[in-house]
């Protein structure tokens, strides 16, 4: 496309082209600064469902205000051609970090996707689905600045509007309800979320193969290869972070992107895990919504936490109660036979237990039989110790 300007901007140069057009640095004379314009290259006319629909996703992606969000200054039509006028972003996108080799420590690419998590969550909230989560979205500028950008126009990119020669993005990020045609929501976005993160920690994207309708195949059937084939060193926990959130089943994925936030957080290594609620292990009736994965370290085995340690010691004093309770009662038993045997030895006629010795009263009050002989009898008679052996040793 050959323009001079488009709106009112004024084209200064080419930024780059993309799946659904071109990327210009334009001028806006009003305010006079330099902003991105975005072309479209769908032809539609005002009237088109399609357009109506576009715009309304578009009005509520400019309302879009965050730190991690390109910010959205207008959306226009012109000869047919839908324009976008956004804020100019310096630096790179994440698609050429990644070709470049340009992310080299693990805390960088977790700080990245935490940024788009935070953006995702704040999106969501306001019910603004991305639909088309990618590296080349990811725009990463100075300062460590991670931003989001497309907020909404894959919408473009579906029904009607492909007809008119729009080439559908690539498939390797998309969620398997968006290869089927399905009804989209904000776990669609975590799914892709997810696959960046793959390839952020592995250098391969997770579905990969050689035409579009494999790809979309393997989106929708297939698990992808483990992280650890490719990179055996990823911690386990980040691990555990990537597969959720590629889960077919989007209800079996995170369930929203502050609840993947905090799982990534807790996964991060170093990070100070918070003691799980009792039951200490996650079980399955969990919803997932609130399910954060376990993490697992690879060695040594985890060590449990101070709410787990004393329900385990509790566990062994049970386990140890029985055989020394038995032993105490037989020790118990040998020695009141002993004191019986002495005392019927030693005294040849026994008396009766006298209610007026000083300790009477209150010792059968107290326990609810008198102590003396008598009571050692009694008490070992009780017992389940054999007759015959307190009588011999009589
Ligand atoms: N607001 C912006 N500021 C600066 N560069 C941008 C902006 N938006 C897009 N670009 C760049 O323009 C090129 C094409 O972008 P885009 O059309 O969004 O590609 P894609 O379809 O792959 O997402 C990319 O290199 C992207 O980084
Ligand atoms: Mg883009």
């Amino acid at each position: 496309m050959n323009l001079e300007r488009i709106g009112k901007y004024r084209i200064v140069g080419e930024i780059g082209r993309g799946t659904m057009g071109e990327v210009y640095r334009a001028l806006d004379p009003d305010l006079n600064r330099h902003v991105a314009l975005k072309t479209l290259s769908a032809r539609v006319r005002p009237d088109d469902e399609a357009f109506k629909r576009f715009k309304r996703e578009a009005q509520a992606a400019a309302l879009l205000s965050h730190p991690n969000i390109v910010t959205i200054h207008e959306f226009g039509e012109e000869r047919g051609i839908l324009y976008m006028a956004m804020e100019l972003l310096e630096g790179t996108d994440l698609r050429d970090a990644i070709d470049n080799g340009r992310l080299r420590t693990l805390d960088e690419k977790i700080r990245i996707m935490d940024k788009v998590l935070t953006a995702l969550e704040y999106a969501h909230i306001k019910g603004v689905i991305h639909r088309d989560v990618k590296p080349a979205n990811i725009h990463l500028g100075p300062a460590d600045q991670v931003k989001i950008m497309d907020f909404g126009l894959a919408r473009i990119s579906t029904s009607e509007m492909t007809q008119d020669g729009i080439v559908l993005g690539t498939p390797n990020y998309m969620s398997p309800e968006q290869a089927l045609g399905d009804k989209v929501d904000g776990r669609s976005d975590l799914f892709s979320t997810g696959a960046v993160f793959y390839e952020l920690l592995t250098g391969h994207k997770p579905f990969e193969a050689d035409s579009t309708p494999s790809v979309l195949f393997q989106v929708v059937h297939r698990p992808p290869p483990p992280v650890r084939r490719w990179v055996p060193d990823v911690p386990m926990p980040l691990v555990d972070v990537v597969e959720k959130a590629l889960v077919k089943d989007k209800k079996l994925r995170f369930q929203s992107a502050g609840a993947m936030r905090a799982a990534l957080a807790a996964a991060r290594p170093g990070a100070v895990l918070q003691a799980p609620p009792l039951p200490a292990r996650p079980s399955d009736s969990v919803p997932p919504a609130l399910h954060v994965p376990a993490p697992r370290p690879a060695t040594p085995p985890p060590i449990p936490t101070p709410l787990e340690r004393p329900s385990a010691a509790r566990r062994g004093r049970r386990l140890g109660a029985h055989p020394l309770m038995a032993g105490v009662a037989l020790a118990l038993l040998a020695v009141a036979a002993i004191a019986v045997t002495v005392a019927v030895r030693g005294l040849p006629v026994r008396r009766p237990i006298s209610p007026n010795t000083s300790s009477g009263p209150i010792v059968r009050k107290r326990c609810g039989r008198p102590s003396g002989p008598a009571s050692w009898e009694a008490a070992a008679a009780s017992t389940s110790a054999s007759p015959t052996t307190m009588r011999g040793g009589r």
